[in-house]
């Protein structure tokens, strides 16, 4: 088996919800959506039933036993992103990632709380073996688009790898030691291996025979047209679920695809941030399988989640 890069189905932003930025007038006041899920209908962002079954959801990272391994965590300040947008991407859906993006390390003091900056804090108490937290800044360093496919439209895991390396020796990008990270986002017709059936997104780090460095990256795709009911999930529920099951969440901004991928693409960073060579922080004993902090609250969005219940998330009144 190749090592493993973190198999994601997506986190449980409970925040993005919250339109970030737009701080506008008087706030209207949060209200409570939830998908009452029955439960027989299956969470599809959930671990298995012999995983997730047994515990009680809330506060249940006491149960899993996240273990340090002695590696780095992402903390030089500030985080640089390098951002590759693989195929056709329009600007107002680049916006929107940029926004959650920069909403990070946000220090706009009029952000209600709960914020994206909020949420960023608790990753930033990960610290490495010097006592090195996790940086709360995060930048979008650069910005690089791929819109000729160059790699074709069905990439693998490795040749991921070759888009990052086009990236930083055609140019675009430095080769950023201390501080980059790059992300990888692939327009809805592009395929990747393993998307839509173990995977919504990944993170790993590049290796020096095919990059020439090793450099930790993530890739994220848009299921907007492959499989918005597993990677867009609540935004779009499958088929089991329609008819006298739960509706679909609306998606906050209106595209089910970018929506979705911004809580894969907080998943990812997490991980990258407290994980970003895999060998940093994680549970279980194997390292080609690790349980990491965004794995642990997988499919649950708010306080109660668990069972096929995404719990109780806040939205703003649109
Ligand atoms: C760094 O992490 C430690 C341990 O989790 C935490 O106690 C501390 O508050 C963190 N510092 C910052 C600046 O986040």
């Amino acid at each position: 088996m190749s090592p493993t890069h973190s198999k994601s189905l997506i986190l449980f932003l409970i925040f993005f919800f919250l339109r970030h930025g737009s701080t506008a007038g008087a706030p209207k006041p949060a209200s409570f959506q939830t998908l009452n899920t029955k439960p027989e209908y299956f969470n599809p962002k959930l671990p298995p039933r012999s995983l997730s079954s047994s515990k009680k959801f809330e506060g249940s990272s006491d149960l899993v036993n996240l273990r340090y391994h002695m590696g780095p965590v992402l903390s030089s300040s500030p985080i640089n992103i390098y951002l590759i947008w693989y195929g056709k991407w329009a600007r107002p859906q680049k916006l929107l990632i940029k926004e959650f993006l920069l909403s990070l390390s946000s220090t706009n003091s009029a952000a209600r709380s709960p914020s994206v900056a909020e949420w960023w804090q608790t990753v930033s108490l990960y610290t490495d073996q010097t006592g090195a937290n996790v940086s709360r800044s995060v930048v979008v360093a650069g910005e690089y688009a791929d819109v000729k496919y160059s790699h074709g439209t069905d990439l693998t895991r490795l040749s991921v790898q070759q888009v990052i390396a086009s990236a930083v020796k055609s140019g675009p990008f430095p080769v950023d030691h201390k501080h980059g990270i790059y992300l990888i986002l692939t327009s809805p017709d592009v395929t990747v291996q393993d998307f839509c059936r173990a995977v919504c997104g990944f993170h790993y780090f590049t290796f020096p025979s095919l990059v020439g460095y090793t450099l930790p990256y993530a890739w994220v795709g848009n299921s907007g047209k492959q499989c918005p009911e597993v990677c867009a999930y609540p935004f779009a529920v499958p088929a089991y679920m329609a008819g006298g099951g739960p509706g679909a969440l609306s998606p906050p901004n209106r595209d089910v695809g970018v929506d979705g991928m911004i809580s894969v693409i907080g998943h990812e960073l997490a991980e990258l941030a407290s994980n970003p060579l895999v060998n940093a922080w994680y549970a279980g004993e194997d390292p080609t399988a690790p349980t990491e902090i965004g794995d642990l609250c997988e499919g649950l969005y708010g306080t109660g989640g668990g069972g096929g219940y995404i719990g109780q998330i806040q939205s703003d009144e649109i």
